[in-house]
């Protein structure tokens, strides 16, 4: 390459960076510029409790799933240590008990609501593990209601062990910055006037609390969740299930009271909960009250299909095609899954899920159905499901290529008309056990 080339070829790669920087800049001064990062000094502690308001905090706590992020396998509730694995390294979240040393025992209440909202703490701008984003859309009454909740649970000493991170994600401050300046795009929305208050408070427990699309947003570059991705669909970052796009199509077959007892309870004629979803439901959904969930309900099943390609394209990028689905694969399935899921793969009321016409068996990605088969699975316990009925693990009793075989005939019989998994895809699975 000669000189000019040379120079050109910098000019080329400098005038979209500058491009990026300047965007960058101008969306961070709309964001507020600085003033986010400053954590308020004066502030004041809550007054005398409320019996209603400590209350109303513990359901909201529920709904917000503040225990299983700040919890560990088997500690304390709320004290921390829960670490979230992604490809910069591990992030452990904090103890909300009220210590006042490792917890959050001497905190005020601005700053609480300055950490919920703007995700900025004494520790510094926090990283968008935690979904400040949703809790930003809280109302001063909830989060006020949250911290008293917070401040009546036993205090617990335990200091959350340290991030370990690759460089530069370890720079809290200056990773932290650009990426705010980069995806974080503050999104606080007033009711809308036109649509019923139920549909209103749905969508302020879906955006807020519920933080639904920390699992069900496609995902942009550095962890990032672009709007057009909203709901879209895509694999969960650490958990490896592909959570399934929520939208007015997708959930059509779900009637609206349907939908709601699905939320509670974890099963439902048109599927049971399992992998994450069944998590979720189980530590926090459950908790619902009816109107609560009619109201998600509601609102989830009017969301317009995202529009974004790339979310499509990337969904498609996970379909493996290599190699025809084998004849062997009825045969497996008559042998090991008719019982339960029915020839007709029809399934059998609430206890077994129907494989047939069901989305998310013909889902693009084949993730949770193999990941099903090789380690089995259960709907959540729930008041309203006491006994679920579960699935058992194939691991040690079909081959890799069997489990390839079989999931590619339900994917493909019945008129699912999704295309195979291949052998491939099964074995880097089986490499990647439910955590
Ligand atoms: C998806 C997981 C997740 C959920 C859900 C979650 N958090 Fe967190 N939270 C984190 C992580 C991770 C951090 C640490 C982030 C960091 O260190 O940068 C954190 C940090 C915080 C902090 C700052 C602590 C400090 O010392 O700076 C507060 C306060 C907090 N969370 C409160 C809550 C409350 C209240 C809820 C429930 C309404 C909640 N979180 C739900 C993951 C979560
Ligand atoms: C931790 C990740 C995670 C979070 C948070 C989460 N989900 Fe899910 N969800 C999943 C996964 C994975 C599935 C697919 C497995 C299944 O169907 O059980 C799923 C499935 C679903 C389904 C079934 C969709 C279908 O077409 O059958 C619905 C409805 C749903 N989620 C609603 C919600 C709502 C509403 C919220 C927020 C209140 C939410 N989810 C939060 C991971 C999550
Ligand atoms: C003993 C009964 C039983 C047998 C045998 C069984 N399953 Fe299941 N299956 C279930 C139950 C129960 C669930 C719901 C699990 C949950 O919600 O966690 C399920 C769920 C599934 C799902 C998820 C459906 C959805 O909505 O995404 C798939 C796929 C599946 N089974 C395929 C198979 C295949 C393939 C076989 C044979 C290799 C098989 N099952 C054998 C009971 C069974």
């Amino acid at each position: 390459m000669n000189r000019r080339g040379i120079r050109w070829g910098r000019l080329a790669l400098l005038l979209p960076l500058l491009a990026i920087l300047l965007v960058g800049v101008l969306m961070f001064r709309a964001q507020g510029g600085f003033a986010p990062f400053k954590v308020p000094e004066e502030g004041s502690r809550p007054a005398a409790l409320d019996d209603a308001q400590v209350e109303h905090g513990a359901y909201l706590a529920r709904i917000g799933n503040c225990v299983t992020c700040h919890t560990t396998r088997g500690g304390t509730p709320y004290s921390g240590g829960r670490v979230f694995q992604s490809e910069y390294g591990s992030i452990h979240a904090g103890n909300l008990t009220p210590d006042p040393e490792t917890g959050l025992g001497d905190w005020t209440l601005e700053e609480f609501r300055h950490a919920m909202r703007h995700g900025v703490s004494r520790t510094g701008p926090l990283y968008p593990v935690f979904p400040f984003a949703n809790f930003a859309h809280l109302t001063d009454h909830d989060l006020d209601a949250l911290f008293a909740f917070l401040g009546t649970l036993p205090p617990v000493k335990a200091a959350a062990p340290e991030n370990v991170l690759t460089f530069p994600a370890s720079w809290r401050h200056g990773a932290v910055l650009a990426w705010r300046m980069l995806f974080h795009r503050p999104r606080t929305q007033a009711d809308d006037p036109s649509k019923p208050a139920q549909w209103n408070r749905g969508r302020y427990l879906v955006d807020g609390l519920g933080h639904c699309d920390m699992c069900h947003s496609g995902r942009g570059a550095m962890q990032s969740l672009p709007v057009e991705q909203y709901m879209a669909g895509g694999h969960i970052t650490g958990l490896g299930w592909y959570a399934p796009p929520l939208d007015r199509i997708s959930l059509e077959r779900w009637d609206t009271a349907e939908l709601a007892d699905y939320l509670r309870s974890g099963v439902s004629r048109h599927g049971s909960a399992y992998g994450s979803m069944a998590e979720v439901i189980y530590t926090s959904l459950q908790y619902l009250d009816e109107g609560d969930a009619l109201a998600i309900a509601t609102y989830i099943k009017t969301i317009e299909p995202s529009l974004s390609r790339r979310a499509r394209a990337r969904n498609r990028g996970d379909l493996v095609t290599t190699g025809p689905a084998s004849a062997n694969g009825l045969l497996i399935y008559q042998n090991h899954c008719a019982q339960c899921h029915g020839d007709d793969g029809r399934g059998r009321g609430l206890d077994y899920p129907p494989l047939a016409g069901n989305p998310l068996v013909a889902s693009a990605s084949a993730v949770n159905s193999v990941r099903l088969v090789l380690f089995g699975g259960a709907a959540p316990t729930t008041e309203g499901n006491p006994r679920p009925y579960s699935m058992p693990p194939y691991v040690g009793r079909l081959a890799d290529d069997e489990i390839a075989a079989v999931v590619s005939y339900i994917r493909a019989a019945w008129g699912n008309g999704a295309p195979p998994v291949s052998l491939d895809e099964v074995r880097a699975l089986r490499r990647i056990p439910l955590d």
